[in-house]
């Protein structure tokens, strides 16, 4: 898709629709709207205020030969209230606009800048929503497949001195949405195709791709290094577990300099192992790589960006599966760190596999960890799908990662780590146990990774509830979302000014 800025009156623009975002309460006595209703013969001031405008989020209306400006068609997209509109807002109604005028088989369309958000966020989260809106996971279809396409985005800027940022805030981006979309479809790709080996696989060509450095330990290299938990969620797969470990170094102090660790979970599929999962829904499974795919596609994208700093992207990646030589509950691992591991339910198979890699980025010595992952149902129970959740033992790095995601639009929401929950994951015969029971399942899989986060600075995203998206929505397909790939990106980004 050919995406650039001009600068030029909206009435000028040649594009097959020109998209104009309306706010709630509006109307067309003065300004913009205004001029647009004079150009169009009074036809806004009608439709404006009517049922069918009322500036909601859900509100559309599509427009044939608007009157008297260049584009053909107009499509005015309820925006919400403009007092909250957010770089969220923007994403989702570039999305909602770009999904629809594709279904109408509109090949180009202009954005209008309407909000007073800093214009290079406005126009960098216009871009992003309208990439992520126009994914589609229908790449295993031999019919019906969406082979409509928008080939053209403007973007209308007013003031002149402003294409320079605007450029700018489009190569971000565009290389942002790019990375959030190849996520979705490492997500989207069924088990049989994306196993471990693939996984890792995918991660060499990114890395060869993008100019990255790869180092994929085997599992010969993990019993000798001792990973007892990732080995033992693995045994009952036919399929052989990696670890995957990615390096990108930007710091000025060369590759010595302070790294930060993102860690992704990388089940390729979860059955729940001898602790199976019921067979509805088991499908969305696949989907347990998602934290990994998370991890690959903010180095991708960092690579791009070329922020300052050092990072170590490591996606440990299994299957999870009963076999006659699955690990059992009740088995006793040790785990890379040398803590002893009291197997209750072979289904947190996620916790295992991520404490051995938060123990392998400790010994590459990174100073600060952030960990994502598919990780508790409970996730789901406590947050719905709404907010994803923060926990972690370093304040200052919780907050940074909130901040982070506050400006690039993505709901976290932390949630406690006190002491007391430390008692639920004691075990009788080991050093702790990988279930705590139903109660407070996010927390207490969170206080697992804890004790091998041990004295490192170190937070946890769980975006179980937040990486799919079950229901059908305007600004975005169903299924994969993405979600943390864009915080991820703007916290490391962020680093590189301190
Ligand atoms: N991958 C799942 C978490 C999950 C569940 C993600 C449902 C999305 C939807 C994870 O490995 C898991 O099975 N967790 C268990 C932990 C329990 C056995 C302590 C869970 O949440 O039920
Ligand atoms: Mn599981
Ligand atoms: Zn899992």
């Amino acid at each position: 898709m050919e995406i650039k800025a001009e600068v030029r009156e909206f009435y000028d623009i040649d594009v097959e629709a020109l998209v104009i975002a309306i706010f709630e309460g509006e109307n067309t006595d003065q300004g913009f709207l205004k001029e647009l209703d004079e150009r169009s013969g009074k036809l806004l001031g009608q439709i404006i205020g009517s049922e069918e405008m009322r500036g909601r989020p859900s509100d559309i209306v599509f427009l044939h030969q608007p009157g008297n400006i260049r584009s053909k068609r107009l499509l005015l997209v309820g925006a919400g209230k403009a007092a909250s509109f957010s770089v969220d807002s923007v994403s989702r109604y570039a999305g909602t606009a770009a999904r629809f005028l594709r279904s109408k088989g509109v090949r180009s369309m202009a954005l209008v800048r309407r909000s007073n958000l800093d214009l290079a966020s406005g126009a960098q989260a216009a871009v992003e929503g309208v990439l992520m809106g126009l994914f589609e996971p229908d790449q295993y279809k031999t019919s019906e497949r969406e082979d409509r396409q928008i080939d053209r985005l403007v973007l209308v800027a007013s003031e002149a001195a402003s294409e320079d940022i605007i450029n700018r805030a489009i190569s971000r981006g565009r290389i942002i949405g790019e990375a959030v979309n190849f996520a979705r479809g490492l997500s989207n790709e069924p088990s049989c195709i994306l196993t471990p080996s693939e996984l890792a696989n995918r991660a060499h060509q990114t890395a060869e791709q993008f100019g990255l450095a790869i180092d994929v330990l085997d599992e010969a290299k993990m019993k000798e290094l001792g990973m007892g938990a990732l080995l033992g969620v693995s045994r009952g797969s036919d399929e052989p577990c990696k670890l995957v470990v990615l390096r990108y170094n930007g710091a000025p102090g060369g590759a010595t300099a302070e790294p930060v660790a993102i860690v992704g979970k990388g089940i390729t599929f979860d059955s729940g192992g001898i602790s199976i999962k019921p067979a509805d829904g088991m499908e969305r499974m696949k989907y347990d790589m998602s934290g990994a795919a998370a991890t690959l596609a903010v180095m991708r994208a960092i690579a791009q960006l070329k922020p300052s700093v050092n990072i170590i992207g490591l996606m440990p990646t299994s299957e999870n599966m009963p076999s006659g030589h699955a690990y059992k509950p009740g088995d006793v691992l040790r785990a890379m760190s040398g803590k002893t591991i009291e197997v209750i339910n072979t289904d947190a198979e996620g916790r295992l596999i991520l404490a051995d890699a938060i123990s392998y980025a400790r010994k590459l010595g990174a100073t600060r960890i952030i960990d994502l992952a598919t990780l508790t149902g409970a996730v789901s129970i406590a947050l719905g799908s709404v907010y994803a959740a923060i926990l972690g033992n370093d304040q200052i790095l919780i907050d940074e990662v909130r901040k982070a995601a506050d400006a690039a639009g993505e709901r976290i929401w932390q949630l406690p780590m006190d002491e007391p929950y430390r008692d639920l994951i004691k075990s009788d015969i080991a050093d702790i146990k990988n279930s705590g029971g139903r109660y407070a399942g996010t927390i207490t899989a969170a206080y697992f990774l804890r004790e091998f986060a041990e004295s490192t600075p170190w937070a946890h995203l769980d975006i179980a509830g937040t990486a799919w998206e079950s229901d059908k929505k305007p600004h975005t397909a169903k299924g994969p979302t993405g979600m943390a790939i864009r915080t991820l990106i703007k916290f490391v980004c962020g680093e590189s000014k301190n």
